[in-house]
């Protein structure tokens, strides 16, 4: 018979999403995800107005994961949310919200590193779990990373980018084209119609499976300047072929880091995650190169690509299995290092 699986309420609330899961195991009863619309107007994310919204926004996102998952709390076997890395105030209102129902309901709790939930997402989806150990190629808003994954919640890190992560790549450059937060999945779309090769960006110069993201957007900058004086519509003109181009840039740039991590250390297991990774040209590129070096590719499902609670609950149940509860003087902090 199988042993009885924990049942964990998970919280995410890091940056501007609120969101609550429930898990038996890794097998996901609910996911809500309450985004915040507010910060679309000021063109990124408002810290103060994101942890207001997040007060707001967490009762009833708790209530419509335990109600959608048809769980009471007193069913619940114990409690997780997000330490860190992320918007202090947002990860106060989390973890806070977390401990006082720890003490409420009696109820242990487990505090998890967000960048170890995006890697854990990919346990979400059994049928698909890569073997350990594999390669990961996080990609997020605040983070670009090769992450060598030994077992579950163990890693070792093996480049990451020395400035901006490949999702502020996406933003930055949606912000100087004059598109909307967040520009991630603006020039997603506007690309599908756009020539990858039509323009050609600058490819940083860094050690060998880090990054660097920062000159290519001051190489996007110039080049805008330089043919708007020659001609004031070039942006809306080409737009399409803009999005192509850069985002082109940015996932050969991502790829070919990752082709060299598997040749250093033979490793043929293959995974990405991240909410950039929900990127339709990063997941084409990904998977024909993995078909093509013979590699077992994974990339989590659409929905536990962008954050979410449920990757907050998987790297929980690794947790709660070692017994690595959390206890009340553990802060969220904001530069939670990945490796403690
Ligand atoms: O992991 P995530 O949801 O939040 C952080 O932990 O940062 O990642 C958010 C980032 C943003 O920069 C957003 O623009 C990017 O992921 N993103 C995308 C796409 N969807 C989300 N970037 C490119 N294409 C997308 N389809
Ligand atoms: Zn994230």
């Amino acid at each position: 018979m199988r042993e009885k699986q924990p049942v964990i309420l998970s919280i995410e609330s890091s940056c501007d999403d609120t969101s609550a899961a429930v898990l038996r195991g890794l097998e996901v009863l609910s996911n809500v995800v309450c985004s915040q619309q507010i910060h679309e107007k000021f063109g990124g994310v408002v810290p103060e107005l994101a942890s207001r919204k997040h007060m707001a926004n967490i009762v009833p996102t708790v209530i419509t994961a335990l109600t959608d998952a048809n769980i009471k709390l007193e069913d619940l076997d114990a409690l997780a949310f997000t330490q860190g890395p992320g918007l202090l105030g947002s990860l106060l209102v989390g973890g806070n919200f977390i401990k006082g129902l720890s003490l409420g309901a009696s109820l242990k709790f487990l505090a998890v590193n967000h960048m170890h939930g995006h890697i854990m997402a990919h346990f979400l989806n059994l049928e698909t779990k890569p073997k350990f150990p594999f390669i990961c190629l996080t990609v997020s808003g605040g983070h670009t990373q090769l992450v060598r994954v030994n077992a579950p919640n163990e890693f070792e890190i093996l480049g990451q980018t020395i400035d901006d992560a490949a999702g502020e790549a996406f933003d930055k450059t949606a912000k100087i084209l004059g598109l909307d937060y967040p520009g991630g999945p603006i020039i997603d779309k506007l690309a599908k119609t756009g020539d990858p090769l039509k323009f050609s960006f600058t490819k940083p110069k860094v050690k060998p499976l880090h990054f660097s993201f920062s000159g290519l957007k001051t190489n996007i900058l110039q080049f805008l300047q330089r043919e708007m004086k020659q001609n004031s519509n070039f942006i809306s003109e080409n737009i399409n072929d803009i999005c192509a181009s850069v985002q082109h840039t940015i996932v050969t740039i991502l790829l070919s880091e990752l082709e060299l991590a598997c040749e250093k250390t033979g490793i043929t297991e293959v995974a990405l995650a991240g909410g950039v990774s929900a990127n339709s040209y990063l997941r084409d590129n990904f998977t024909s190169l993995a078909l093509e070096k013979g590699w077992a590719s994974h990339i989590p499902d659409f929905q536990y690509c962008t954050d979410n609670a449920a990757m907050i609950g998987a790297s929980a149940y690794f947790k709660y299995l070692n017994g690595e509860f959390g206890i009340l003087t553990d802060k969220p902090n904001p530069r939670l290092p990945f490796i403690l």
